[in-house]
């Protein structure tokens, strides 16, 4: 593979103000994880409240549960922000990745210092979530459990739909049946619904004095029996460890359980983090040559300049060397061979609007990884296909369909980057949410929405325009609709506001992107090879 030649001149004036503006968004971008981590209002009483009874902060809990100086990956910190008045931060939960004794396993940690750790829509999405991703990946789950349930005012919104509360048992005792290894510690009250996430669980420690699990507290029990009695004797570890037999393990401490937890996983017969498999073709991995912090000036403060893809694929991957396939041609997507942490990959990266060839060269290329059983890394900043008489002529709808049905039916893994723009059908074409990457992550300076605010401004009020069917408007009732209009979709097109409803699995520094695919890729390499897809290679 040859190593890019970069035209980037990073002494420019342009560079150095772009790389001022991008860090700004990446100081944004760690104050609001900031404060998903222990902000929010009234949080500082309830975090005092939870350390006085001796409990561990959520992140600590996993830190005391993973081995040393290993990476955890985590998921949509910034989930729920700018919902529920602010007062849900992270959705009152944590999931990511985490290696135990070099086993990655995936992690759904309920943070009791917001909302008692009950769960709130966005957090029942986020908890489905992280078991969807521990399917793909062939992951096992840790449950550390210190939850009120379901968020009881807004019940009729995570109780009884497919991916609700219901969603999570279902998916948690099919995990069990595929041999992913389900283990919770009990580190607070498990009440009802909340009760079987130990019980659904291969193996269940519980913490004495905290951990409880009953199907009903003590005043639904008083109500409804007249009974009078403490939790503890309702549902303690005690009862449920020498009694109920509903947990196995009991332990003093939470340090004490989370040594029985490892001890636990000693035992859970799963394939290591670097244990590869074979199948993805894997070379002993380089440091990108040039800088990946470069990216911050290559970027543009202005984002209708356009800039070029394979500047930021050359500091992303091994030894800044790329192999691209068709460079000549089609040259509106740019798909081509790299290594990431020595992983092969295939990537397919915009460079501007998407064009009837480049869609087709796009397909091409997946088909190629598809028959080389290569994972492909969509990296989207487009504004979609393209429109326009010519286009249309030329055939753009059945171009696109294409390329959108090629990435649907690929079946070796998919990762997704959000890199810049993703609008319109583009985001279908280059592998958004819908076409279930195994990973998407999104850079601070990302949009997504079916369009721009400046398209939008034009085409809604056009159409609103239309619909008064004549009717005398003003000057300035056309100005007010398109400020709606605009308001609206920078609002939407916000990567907080996608973040937040967890349309993406985290937004990322644009530096720590590689690391975060390697350990993706890692996970692919150390699971049996995907099932071959159609296999055929068709010259569009
Ligand atoms: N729904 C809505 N809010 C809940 C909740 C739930 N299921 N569980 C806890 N909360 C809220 C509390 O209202 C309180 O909110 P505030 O900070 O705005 O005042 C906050 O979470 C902390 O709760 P609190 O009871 O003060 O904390 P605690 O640590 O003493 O007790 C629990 C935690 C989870 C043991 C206790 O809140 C509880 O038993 N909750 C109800 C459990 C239940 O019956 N769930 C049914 C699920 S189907």
């Amino acid at each position: 593979m040859r190593v890019v030649e970069t035209r980037v001149d990073a002494g420019s004036a342009a560079f150095g103000e772009n790389r001022e503006a991008y860090r700004a968004l990446v100081d944004t971008l760690r104050e609001r994880m900031r404060w998903a981590i222990d902000g929010g209002p009234g949080r500082e009483r309830s975090i005092e409240r939870h350390l006085a009874r001796g409990k561990v902060m959520v992140r600590d809990r996993i830190d005391m549960v993973t081995d040393e100086n290993t990476p955890f990956l985590e998921f949509s910190t910034l989930s729920g922000w700018g919902q529920y008045g602010d007062e849900v931060p992270g959705g009152g939960i944590v999931t990511g990745i985490g290696v135990v004794h070099g086993v990655p396993y995936v992690f759904i940690a309920n943070d009791a210092t917001v909302k008692g750790g009950s769960l709130v829509p966005i957090a029942i999405k986020k908890h489905v979530r992280a078991q969807e991703i521990a399917e793909e990946n062939g992951l096992g789950v840790i449950y550390l459990v210190d939850s009120g349930g379901a968020f009881l005012p807004l019940q009729d919104e995570i109780f009884p739909d497919k991916d609700h509360f219901g969603g999570s048992f279902y998916r948690q005792a099919r995990l069990s049946a595929m041999g992913l290894p389900q283990l919770s510690v009990v580190l607070g009250g498990c009440t009802a619904g909340g009760a079987y996430v130990p019980a659904l669980s291969d193996e269940v420690i519980m913490v004495e004095g905290i951990g409880r699990i009953f199907l009903g507290g003590p005043p639904i029990v008083k109500a409804a029996l007249g009974e009078i009695i403490e939790p503890d004797d309702l549902g303690g570890a005690e009862l449920h460890t020498r009694t109920s037999g509903v947990s196995d393990y009991m332990a003093a401490t939470e340090p004490e359980a989370y040594g029985r937890l490892r001890e636990i996983c000693e035992t859970t017969a799963q394939r290591r983090v670097d244990d590869r498999q074979g199948w993805l073709d894997w070379a002993p991995p380089e440091p990108p040559l040039l800088d990946p912090e470069e990216i911050y000036g290559i970027i543009s403060a202005d984002d209708r300049i356009p800039f070029d893809a394979t500047e930021i694929i050359a500091r992303m991957v091994d030894g800044s060397k790329f192999s691209a396939f068709k460079p000549e041609w089609g040259t509106s997507i740019i798909t081509g061979f790299a290594r990431i942490w020595g992983h092969m990959v295939g990537i397919i990266a915009n460079n501007g609007i998407i064009f009837s060839d480049a869609a087709l060269k796009a397909t091409h290329f997946i088909e190629l990884c598809e028959q080389r059983r290569i994972p492909l890394l969509f990296l989207q900043n487009t504004s979609g296909y393209m429109v326009g008489r010519d286009s249309e002529a030329a055939g753009i709808a059945k171009h696109g369909a294409k390329m959108v049905s090629a990435v649907a039916n690929a079946t070796v893994p998919k990762y997704t980057v959000l890199i810049g723009g993703s609008y319109g059908a583009g985001n279908y074409g280059m592998c958004g949410r819908g076409f279930r990457p195994r990973f998407l992550f999104a850079w601070p300076n990302s949009r997504i929405a079916t369009m721009s605010a400046e398209t939008a401004q034009t085409v809604l009020v056009d159409i609103r325009l239309a619909g008064l069917k004549g009717e005398d408007t003003t000057p300035e009732q056309v100005e007010a609709l398109r400020a709606e209009v605009a308001e609206q979709y920078l609002t939407q097109s916000d990567p907080y506001h996608a973040t937040s409803r967890l349309w993406d699995d985290g937004l990322i520094d644009p530096v720590d992107t590689r690391d975060a695919l390697g350990l993706c890729l890692a996970l692919a390499a150390r699971q049996d090879a995907p099932a071959p897809g159609p296999g055929l290679v068709y010259r569009m």
